[in-house]
């Protein structure tokens, strides 16, 4: 269960950083919520620009775990995102392994951060929801926010009591997996993977992707893929 207590600041370098700062005091489930960020992150060392406007959260999980079970996580943090717009109306899909995209256009992206390599002592989940921005200069072509679809403004803190009940929903079901499959944009689709085209064939429940062309067969950890581009017939 998540939310149980909330941490609302108006800025902060990142939330995720906050947490890792703050171990001490943080316990299961907390969430730290910032209006703004002033050194978002994203994943693959990326900066997520964090303007006043959009939803930027992280949340604390104190469980251990062996390594596969972390893509557990990730897929609940991506299906509670999905059914988050769905309660505004607004049907997006996983971009594997978990952005958050309504036609090729990113509206969120999740970055999980753990401690521990084999044997996870804990996890940090930062939410990153496009909301109320509608301009997003060079990367006008790569995303949308909330308000682009709806045309209205909507209080970001919303957003987040919606992921809280959509998250707390999802924790027992049996079928986290078969529901992120049936979410993913790109599952059956050709996608260009370093330079050349392959079929994605198999997801595995620890998040090993299987790819494969004419030549080649691959297997890659949801750590290393960074899809150039997804999208195929
Ligand atoms: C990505 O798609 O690259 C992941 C973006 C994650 C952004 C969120 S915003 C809240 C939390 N704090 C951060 O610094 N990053 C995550």
């Amino acid at each position: 269960m998540i939310g149980n207590k909330i941490y609302s600041f108006d800025k902060l370098d990142s939330t995720n950083e906050y947490i890792k700062k703050h171990l001490s005091k943080i316990n299961n489930g907390d969430i730290i919520f910032a209006q703004k960020q002033t050194k978002g992150r994203g994943r693959h060392g990326n900066v997520w620009i964090s303007p006043v406007g959009n939803l930027y959260f992280s949340f604390y999980l104190d469980k251990e775990m062996h390594r596969s079970q972390l893509f557990h996580y990730l897929m609940m943090s991506s299906i509670a995102t999905i059914n988050t717009l769905k309660k505004i109306n607004i049907n997006a899909k996983i971009k594997y392994p978990n952005d958050i995209i309504i036609d090729k256009k990113k509206i969120a992206g999740i970055l999980l951060e753990s401690k521990g390599y084999k044997k996870i002592e804990y996890l940090i989940i930062g939410i990153g929801i496009n909301v109320n921005q509608t301009e997003f200069k060079e990367l006008e072509y790569n995303a949308i926010s909330i308000k682009n679809i709806v045309n209205e403004t909507i209080n970001p803190k919303e957003i987040l009591d919606f992921f809280i009940k959509s998250y707390n929903e999802l924790e027992n079901k049996q079928d986290i997996y078969k529901a992120y499959l049936e979410n993913l944009d790109i599952y059956k689709k050709n996608i260009k993977y370093k330079d050349e085209i392959y079929k994605i064939y198999k997801i595995e429940q620890d998040g090993t992707l299987y790819i494969k062309n004419d030549k080649n067969t691959k297997l890659i950890d949801y750590n290393e893929v960074s899809f150039s581009d997804m999208y195929g017939k």
